[in-house]
């Protein structure tokens, strides 16, 4: 790894460094071309959305999977543990969408939890299994983590900012081969689209051992109320990712009233984002043994509806 040959001389690192190259590196040549990410829906709480269904996914999170070639299976709130289980052994990856759930009662950060602790336990085992929360997601796993919900108000609504990356954004897996043009760009242009109104306070971060401990801090940025809070977190044994900016937005949201970054480096920065995270689910060997069953529980059989007229996104999948 790059990041050990770096730390390697360091005594202090030397432990995580071997420990994170032994999780990391695992099954790094072999690959599985027919890679599955799981999506969690969430719960349907805007009344105009009702009448669809009672969980929904964003089409744009859909689309942002696919388009790095992988397929996606929704996943719904209401099932066993033991189903979950059984969804786990089948699926490539999970990611964490964002929404307006609680962190510590809902559905939602129940089913997370329930496969947060599959997906330890099998890195753990040599068994890769990489979980990227975005946005809300990325808040749930701060408290899958630390097991607590250390979140402030940091309000960044409707906007886009550049990052401000850390050192470790530089060795980071995520920005890894992201040409040195695009490096520079996220520092200097509004490629990432923030819609939150609470965040991880970069302070609370840091005194947190759990999550020091857990994650590398890649990016933060400051909030209108002056909040300088985490943006972009990475794990460092495992294939965890967080961001609370929206990647999928600058390809597949066009709302004219909101802050959805579609430049050329921002349309980049969301399909490199995308590939590396299912070049991450191709490092997962999990599978259907039954074709017919894979084909059911898959994406395909549902269909989107027109949103356009009663929400912020152009189309949405409703369960
Ligand atoms: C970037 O982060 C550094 C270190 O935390 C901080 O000193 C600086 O003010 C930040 N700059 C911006 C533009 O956010
Ligand atoms: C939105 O547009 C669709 C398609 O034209 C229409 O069927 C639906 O009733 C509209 N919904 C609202 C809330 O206007």
């Amino acid at each position: 790894m790059r990041l050990c040959s770096f730390l390697g001389v360091l005594f202090v690192w030397g432990y995580f460094c071997s420990h994170e190259a032994k999780l990391i590196g695992r099954n790094q040549n072999i690959v599985n071309d027919r890679p599955v990410i799981g999506i969690l829906t969430q719960i349907v709480s805007d009344a105009a959305m009702k009448q669809y269904g009672s969980t929904y996914i964003p089409a744009s999170y859909v689309k942002y999977i696919e388009s790095a070639g992988s397929r996606v299976m929704p996943i719904k709130l209401t099932l066993t543990t033991a189903q979950y289980e059984n969804i786990f052994s089948r699926i490539n990856g999970l990611l964490l969408i964002g929404g307006a759930s609680d962190l510590e009662t809902s559905d939602f950060a129940r089913v997370s939890k329930i496969f947060y602790q599959l997906a330890l336990k099998a890195n753990e085992a040599g068994d890769y299994f990489p979980v990227w929360g975005t946005c809300l997601g990325m808040q749930l796993l701060t408290v899958l983590v630390s097991g607590h919900n250390l979140l402030t108000r940091a309000t960044a609504v409707n906007v886009a900012l550049p990052l401000n990356l850390t050192q470790a954004a530089f060795s980071s897996r995520m920005f890894d081969g992201f040409p040195k043009e695009l490096m520079k760009a996220l520092q200097r242009e509004p490629l990432t689209g923030h819609f939150h109104h609470y965040g991880l306070a970069v302070k609370a971060f840091k005194q947190n051992k759990d999550l020091m401990d857990f994650f590398s801090l890649v990016s933060t940025n400051f909030g209108e109320n002056g909040v300088n809070f985490i943006s972009t977190i990475e794990g460092k044994q495992f294939p965890f990712y967080g961001v609370q900016w929206h990647p999928e937005v600058n390809r597949f949201q066009w709302d004219h009233t909101l802050s959805f970054p579609h430049s050329p480096h921002a349309v980049q920065l969301s399909s490199l984002l995308a590939q590396f995270f299912v070049n991450e689910g191709r490092r997962s060997l999990h599978k259907f043994d039954d074709p017919k069953e894979e084909a059911l529980k898959l994406i395909y059989s549902y269909t989107p509806v027109f949103a356009g007229n009663f929400s912020g996104y152009e189309q949405i999948y409703f369960f």
